[in-house]
């Protein structure tokens, strides 16, 4: 490889979502690109997150219509969870997407550079004996999975990154953590069959969330028999032959046979040249403006190692973003408050915009909202399930700001939900639009419909 060979408009550190977003985005915009990655082109989400987590939580809603096949008159015996079969499905997924974006790479013309990258100087990632000159750089190099200080991750004591090939199905599991990662994971192992425990040391589960979810979302977790202790702050985690023992503050003690920690991921930013070449870090975090510029100039972050939501549909936008923005398209900046959020549990959880507590603090206690319970919905009951839908207004007359949802398959509704929350709708205009009957759907139409003051299905 000659010198000039490795001059480059643009050197991207690292190839999950946010690098090889930018990178595809930027080659196609004629942008000469390198893209460094350690590992496998797809990072966290393909192969450690997203397409694993969701493809076991499948697994698991297959495992539950077995289960629950009576229900619907049809006969049904669940047997077992065969975790081989589970993880072939699994990876079976994993590769063919990871294919696919091995090809996108090829056919990008994209320079993608395999080992491990560091940022030598503000237009330098050095990789090897190799340097890559950029006159640009993105900083994309992702997140891990934290633990505790005092919990030492072996053996039955496991991070999600584990968990994900873990080779049968626990008999006890504890989460610790009622966080996205541990809603989802708890919900897998309860539908696999496993006692689930969730020790959460907030006062609610996914506490990111409106507290109208987080209750719902209690209230079908103790159906379902999964134990979630909140107010829970963990003292200590000890192994002791098969089995793990977590002590709580308040004294109380719990055994099971494996303990997920989900207590956050964090970014991954250290030895890797940042601060050293004038980049502010802040715990670790890269601070950036809302062009993802770091301050030197040239050199930008994208993806989970800046503040803010860790969503892999973020980082791609970020990624998107800097492409664009370095040729010159000047592109407008990401609104973060209208990134949409699924939690894929069962009950599963989708949002857009801000909470009813963060609504009232915004836009005064004239904020109004209403709950439309699924138990209207046709198709709902159709599936069986039960939840709600919730739109919170800004004041008794504006925008909607906020709509959250909880049940069955309602992550394929946030779409509409952003478009409204984004476009700042008012419940009017929703109303006007005609939803298809049955969907769930229409869930959202009939809130909408409730809240401009002309209710269909709804009681009051
Ligand atoms: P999280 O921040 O969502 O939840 C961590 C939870 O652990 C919090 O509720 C926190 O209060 C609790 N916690 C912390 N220390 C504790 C302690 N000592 N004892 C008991 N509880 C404690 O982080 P999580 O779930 O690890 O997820 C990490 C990131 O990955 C999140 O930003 C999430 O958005 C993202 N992610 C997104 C998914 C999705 O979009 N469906 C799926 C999985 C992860």
């Amino acid at each position: 490889m000659t010198a000039s060979a490795d001059n480059f408009d643009l050197v991207i550190l690292g190839g999950g979502s946010g690098g090889y977003a930018c990178a595809f985005r930027a080659a196609e915009l004629g942008l000469r690109v390198a893209l460094v990655e350690k590992d496998k082109v797809g990072g966290t989400c393909l192969h450690r997150g997203c397409i694993p987590t969701k493809a076991l939580l499948h697994a698991a809603e297959v495992a539950d219509s077995a289960r629950e096949g009576s229900k619907f008159g049809v006969k049904t015996t669940f047997e077992s969870v065969d975790m081989a079969g589970v993880h072939s499905y699994k990876d079976g997924v994993i590769g063919r997407l990871y294919k696919g974006l091995q090809g996108l790479v090829k056919s990008h013309d994209i320079t993608f550079v395999e080992g491990t990258g560091r940022l030598s100087s503000p237009s330098t990632v050095t990789v090897g004996d190799r340097v890559l000159t950029g006159k640009n750089v993105v900083l994309a190099t992702g997140s891990y999975a934290k633990t505790l200080p005092s919990v030492e991750i072996g053996g039955h004591i496991v991070t999600s990154d584990q968990a994900l090939s873990i080779d049968h199905v626990p008999s006890r599991v504890i989460v610790l953590g009622g966080g996205v990662i541990g809603v989802e994971f708890a919900s897998v192992f309860s539908s696999f069959g496993s006692e689930v425990t969730i020790v959460e040391a907030l006062p609610r589960l996914v506490a990111a969330e409106d507290e109208a979810i987080s209750k719902q979302l209690e209230r079908a977790f103790k159906k379902r028999k999964i134990k979630a202790l909140t107010n829970a702050k963990l003292a200590s985690a000890t192994q002791q032959g098969d089995e793990v023992t977590v002590t709580l503050e308040s004294g109380d003690t719990i055994t099971a046979d494996l303990l997920l920690v989900a207590v956050g991921r964090g970014p991954v930013t250290d030895d890797l040249g940042y601060a050293e070449a004038g980049v502010t870090i802040d715990r670790g975090f890269v601070i950036t403006d809302e062009r993802c510029r770091t301050g030197v100039p040239g050199v930008y972050a994208v993806g989970d190692i800046v503040p803010g939501l860790q969503l892999a549909h973020r980082g791609f936008a970020q990624g998107i973003f800097v492409a664009e923005d370095i040729a010159g398209k000047a592109p407008t900046p990401i609104d973060e408050s209208g990134i949409p959020r699924v939690t894929y549990c069962d009950p599963e959880i989708a949002s857009v915009g801000l909470t009813e507590a963060a609504a009232r603090e915004k836009h005064g206690d004239s904020t109004t909202s209403y709950d439309y319970n699924l138990g209207g919905n046709g198709k709902s009951q159709i599936l069986q399930t039960q939840g709600f839908v919730k739109v919170v207004r800004a004041g008794d007359t504006g925008a909607v700001v906020g709509v959250h949802m909880i049940g069955a398959r309602m992550g394929e509704q946030v779409g509409e939900a952003q478009l409204i929350v984004g476009w700042e709708a008012l419940p009017d205009d929703v109303a006007s639009l005609i939803h298809a009957h049955p969907t769930q759907n229409e869930a959202l139409g009939e809130a909408h419909l409730a809240l401009a003051g002309k209710p269909l299905h709804a009681h009051a």
